[in-house]
This record gives C-alpha cells, sequence and structure tokens, in this order.
C-alpha cells in the first residue's frame, strides 16, 4: 500500500483474491440460472457498481446484453429520507421479454433495490432478479433479501473496489474499512 492508503484504510475487508473468487462462483451460479433465458441483461446502478459489473460481466458465459441505471436516494445530510429518484433510465420500451438481473456493489438500507426491482416489475420485465457484491443485513430498514450475495459484511464504513467516500477511493482493487479519522476527524 502507498502512504496515503497506508492513512486513509484501517483494513482491508474483501482482498482482491477473494473478490476473484465470489465474482466466479456468482457467474458459475448465473450460468447455471440463465441457461434458457432469451434475453438476460445484466443492468449495472450507477456509479458504485461499475467495477463489479465489469469483472462480474466478463466471466458469465451465457449470453448477455447489458445497460445501466443511475439513482440518488434523497438525504437530509447524515440519514436517507428514503426517496429514490431516477437520474438515468432505460431507454427500452420492451422489457418483457427480458429477465433483468440488477447487479450493485452494495445494499444497505435495501430501499434502492427495493425501490428498482418493483419498478423495473411495473415495467414490465420478464423477470427481476438482484445481485449484490456487499450485504449490510444489519442496516436494512426495508425488507429485503437479494438473490446472488458476495458476501455480508459488518456494519463498517467501506471503500474501494467501486464504493467511495466523497468520490475518492473508487478504483482500489479490493474493499477495505475507511480509517475514522477520514470521515470524522478530532
Ligand atoms: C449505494 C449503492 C446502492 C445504494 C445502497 O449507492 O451502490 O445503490 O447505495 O443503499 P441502500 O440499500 O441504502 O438503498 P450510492 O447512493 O452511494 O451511489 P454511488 O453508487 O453512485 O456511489
Amino acid at each position: 500500500m502507498s502512504t496515503v492508503l497506508d492513512r486513509d484504510i484501517e483494513r482491508i475487508l474483501v482482498s482482491q483474491e477473494e473478490i476473484d473468487r465470489v465474482t466466479t462462483r456468482i457467474a458459475a451460479e448465473l450460468d447455471r440460472d440463465y441457461k434458457y433465458s432469451k434475453r438476460f441483461l445484466l443492468l449495472c446502478i450507477l456509479k458504485g457498481s461499475v467495477v463489479f459489473m465489469g469483472d462480474l460481466m466478463k466471466k458469465v458465459r451465457v449470453p448477455v446484453e447489458i445497460d445501466f441505471m443511475k439513482v440518488s436516494s434523497y438525504s437530509n445530510g447524515t440519514e436517507s429520507t428514503g426517496r429514490i429518484n431516477i437520474l438515468l433510465d432505460l431507454n427500452r420500451r420492451d422489457l418483457s421479454e427480458c429477465d433483468v438481473l440488477v447487479v450493485e456493489d452494495i445494499i444497505d438500507s435495501g430501499r434502492t433495490l427495493s425501490y428498482l426491482t418493483e419498478y423495473l416489475r411495473l415495467n414490465g420485465a420478464r423477470s427481476v432478479r438482484t445481485c449484490t457484491l456487499l450485504d449490510k443485513p444489519d442496516r436494512r430498514v426495508v425488507e429485503f433479501v437479494p438473490d446472488y450475495v458476495g458476501r455480508e459484511i459488518p456494519d463498517e464504513f467501506v471503500i474501494g473496489y467501486g464504493l467511495d467516500y466523497e468520490e475518492r477511493y473508487r478504483t482500489l482493487p479490493f474493499v477495505g474499512v475507511l480509517a475514522r479519522s477520514v470521515y470524522a476527524p478530532e
């Protein structure tokens, strides 16, 4: 690690090796479960999921289409209010033949995926499932159980592999715990 990372990262939570194993495992599960799908759509939720999506889609062997959405959840400073705003939508008129897999980097309160899965079903998707690299079940505000999970993690401030703190650290190849001194300096 460089000196900046030594200072900002408390410890590595999910190593590159573990991420590689997890993406390989999930890709194999998707190959099995979507073998007979006519149109299998991997839907990346920007921005955090872009790194996981990039690795996962290269390992999936069944034919896939890819697309992107961007949503934002409103906060009142520190806490999410639960309202979701769609910033970039799917420009697909017809999802009726699409088996959509929503790809996320992390599930926290559950609000984003709860909203998005309902939205996609209402828009006529043939099926909707969800996949997340990281799951923080302790933080749920709404009940939500993803279909494919890389790893459950404790309620810690994680960054790297797509995840940011104030837009930094997304390009790290591993998931780390951010040092408290970065976001709560004394
Ligand atoms: C993160 C993550 C999910 C959402 C999960 O995105 O990528 O989309 O939060 O939280 P929830 O379960 O409480 O709804 P974020 O809003 O940080 O945007 P980003 O991916 O662009 O960084």
